[in-house]
């Protein structure tokens, strides 16, 4: 109890949240309605029956079925205002946010309608919330490079409000080096670099997206357990890992909660985080994930909950001043 209002109430940052996977069903059901969508389910119910996910393509089928709603800038700012509310009642004090253009602009939305309806909820969150935020525009890696290539240069435009590139969707048979020349680019161009990697991929993945990408974070990376080596080199590089634990067993990535993990990171000094990644479809936003993850894991104390928070200060992309203010 005293460990679980410590695990609520302390300031954090939230590094990993899909802001297409906020989207809870009564938005998903109040959207169709109001753009005259036709959903494959017949109500809340319904929708939310259909997620058990058996593996991260099984979540995904559904996860772009309802992003199928958001059609105008208002649904975008609906979206991550709704999740801004959310995260700052967990006391999230700074966001960075996933978004997936790629998943719009194919259904012929414009990238500018994406991006100004998050841009603005971001600057609404500012004011009256008072948390802090930044986009992070995420390449689909089941699609190819080239159209990563077009997704850039559409949201050139716009370079001053998104701060990194990421890549995510279907991890396995899409290895990092698949995206090598388009993340150049994006270095090129100043941008942040982060990538999702052994979520279900191997280590492989991992240390290509380190050698190749030459990424900044990586997101999930939990199969580096399964290399020592690769855990040796995560730790002397201080490189983040975003981890995200009711994804990882709705995924099926663990049998249980009590098989994470997590414990195992910290205790060899990785800059592990805690994250919810897709929180309306894998049971709860970032203060459900510490609650149960520390829960299921009565190793993991104090000392933890202090060290993943300040870890996620340490690893955010805000100047070095305002981390400082934080840590
Ligand atoms: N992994 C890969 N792609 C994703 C995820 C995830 O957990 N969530 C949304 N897109
Ligand atoms: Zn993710």
């Amino acid at each position: 109890p005293a460990l679980q209002a410590l695990l609520c109430r302390m300031p954090k940052a939230e590094l990993h949240i899909h802001i297409e996977g906020s989207l809870e069903p009564e938005l998903i059901f109040a959207l169709a309605q109001r753009n005259g969508v036709a959903l494959p389910y017949a109500n809340v119910e319904a929708l939310r029956a259909a997620y058990a996910f058996t593996d991260l393509q099984s979540f995904l089928d559904i996860y772009y079925a309802g992003a199928s709603v958001l059609l105008h800038e208002q649904d975008f700012h609906d979206m991550a205002w709704a999740y801004f509310q959310r995260a700052a009642a967990d006391h999230v004090v700074h966001a960075e946010l996933f978004f997936d253009p790629q998943t719009h602009t194919e259904r012929g939305v414009a990238m500018g309608t994406v991006v100004q309806g998050l841009v603005s909820a971001c600057e609404r969150a500012q004011r009256e919330l008072g948390v802090s935020s930044a986009l992070i525009l995420c390449f689909l890696r089941h699609l190819s490079e080239e159209a990563a290539f077009e997704t850039l240069e559409a949201a050139l435009p716009y370079r001053q409000h998104f701060t990194g590139v990421g890549l995510d969707s279907s991890e396995r048979g899409h290895p990092p080096e698949k995206f090598a020349r388009v993340f150049a680019r994006c270095r090129e161009l100043g941008l942040h670099v982060v990538a999702h990697a052994g979520e279900e991929g191997p280590p492989a993945y991992i240390e290509s997206a380190l050698d190749v990408l030459k990424v900044e974070r990586i997101d999930h990376g939990v199969r580096c357990v399964e290399s020592p080596a690769l855990v040796q080199r995560l730790a002397a590089l201080r490189m983040p890992l975003t981890v995200c634990p009711l994804s990882n067993v709705k995924l099926c990535v663990y049998r249980t909660m009590a098989e994470h993990q997590l414990p195992a990171l910290l205790a060899a000094g990785l800059c592990a985080t805690v994250n919810s990644d897709d929180p309306a479809y894998f049971g709860g936003y970032i203060n459900q994930n510490f609650v149960e993850t520390f829960a299921a894991l009565p190793q993991l104390g104090r000392d933890h909950a202090y060290t993943l928070a300040r870890n996620s200060f340490q690893a955010s992309f805000v100047p070095a001043e305002t981390k400082q203010r934080w840590v």
